[in-house]
């Protein structure tokens, strides 16, 4: 990701000590990078999302779980004491969310993300000629079947289109906030108009996301609407982003534009599927090694020092040679 931003780094400032820890809606982590919500660990990795949260605690990072979780919500949070934040969806079934909501709270969970970019599944071509089936989901167990079968394309869309609400608006955000008392972050503002809305209707947080490109074909890089939706925000409430942080450079241009911390998905579950809760440990300690690394070169000692001139746009140097 990133194309065209360039770092800008500084020199002779003393970075014998470089301090990456910082505090997310109040919570410690070491570094200002999170695990993002992502679908079905246990396809990964025998162990599943509870091998993920154990290296989240490990690592003393932040771990979403998903909605789409393999184990439970029980499961994880008996597993270790990593903090917790819960990814939901709002159903048709609007009793089952609220549900999984309470569950959350009552398990510890500190935050709810609530993904805001799939009133509809998003046409994935791969699980249409894979045939792709959920397994049953535990945490639905008796409420509802995840192994939706069908001879009409993908399977799993067969099961998003019976399952999701496309008539959540910004006016649900209200009943979201009457059902819970936990602060909710919306995942997947791409727009300044959203992120206004999404200020003026009270969540704690934007995650700028555009569900790892898997939802709108043409949706933007992320990086490159962060700044927009970080100017419309003005400081109200915490931004994030997620999609192609790879490096710890990534990392360190995302909080040059203004985000606070960022999610990683697919090098989560790549670090599972090659050694368990140890590679997932090892993706997030190479990260933090990449991005410690990144501050010292550029001159920043702590998270507050690195500030927007530290990047600069393809746009800009056009601009610079006009
Ligand atoms: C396999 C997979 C499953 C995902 N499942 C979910 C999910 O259940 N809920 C959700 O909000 N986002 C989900 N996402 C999107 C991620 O939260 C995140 O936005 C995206 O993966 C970030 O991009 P990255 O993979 O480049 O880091 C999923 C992404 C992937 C790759």
């Amino acid at each position: 990701m990133t194309y065209g931003l360039s770092i800008r780094p500084r020199v002779l400032v003393n970075v014998s000590r470089i301090d990456m820890s910082t505090t997310i809606l109040g919570f410690n982590s070491s570094a200002p990078i999170m695990i993002a919500p992502t679908a079905m660990h246990k396809l990964a990795h025998q162990e599943g999302e509870v091998a993920t949260a154990r290296a989240a605690a490990a690592c003393n990072t932040i771990m979403a779980l998903s909605f789409m979780s393999t184990c439970t919500v029980e499961e994880v949070a008996s597993s270790c004491n990593a903090v917790r934040f819960f990814q939901f969806y709002v159903y048709k079934r609007r009793d089952i969310t609220a549900l999984m909501v309470q569950r959350a709270v009552r398990n510890g969970f500190k935050a709810l993300i609530l993904t805001v970019d799939t009133p509809r599944l998003g046409r994935r071509e791969a699980d249409i000629k894979n045939k792709m089936i959920a397994p049953q989901l535990k945490n639905f167990e008796g409420l509802l079947s995840t192994e939706v079968v069908t001879d009409k394309g993908s399977n799993l869309e067969a099961f998003a289109s019976g399952t999701l609400d496309a008539s959540l608006c910004w006016e649900d955000i209200g009943w979201l906030r009457s059902i819970t008392d936990l602060p909710i972050l919306i995942k997947g503002v791409l727009t300044h108009e959203d992120a206004i809305r999404a200020v003026e209707v009270g969540v704690a947080g934007i995650v700028v996301s555009n569900h790892g490109a898997r939802q709108l074909d043409y949706a933007p890089a992320t990086i490159n609407v962060l700044e927009e939706v970080v100017l419309a925000v003005q400081g109200k409430i915490p931004v994030f982003l997620d999609g192609g942080i790879r490096r710890g450079t990534d990392v360190f241009k995302a909080l040059a534009l203004g985000a606070q911390a960022v999610l990683i998905g697919r090098p989560v579950i790549y670090g599972l599927a090659a050694k368990g809760e140890h590679g997932v440990r090892r993706v997030i300690q190479m990260l933090k090694d990449e991005l410690e690394l990144t501050m010292a070169l550029s001159g920043c000692c702590h998270l507050k020092d690195i500030a927007r001139s530290h990047v600069r746009t393809g746009h800009e140097r056009l601009q610079s040679r006009i």
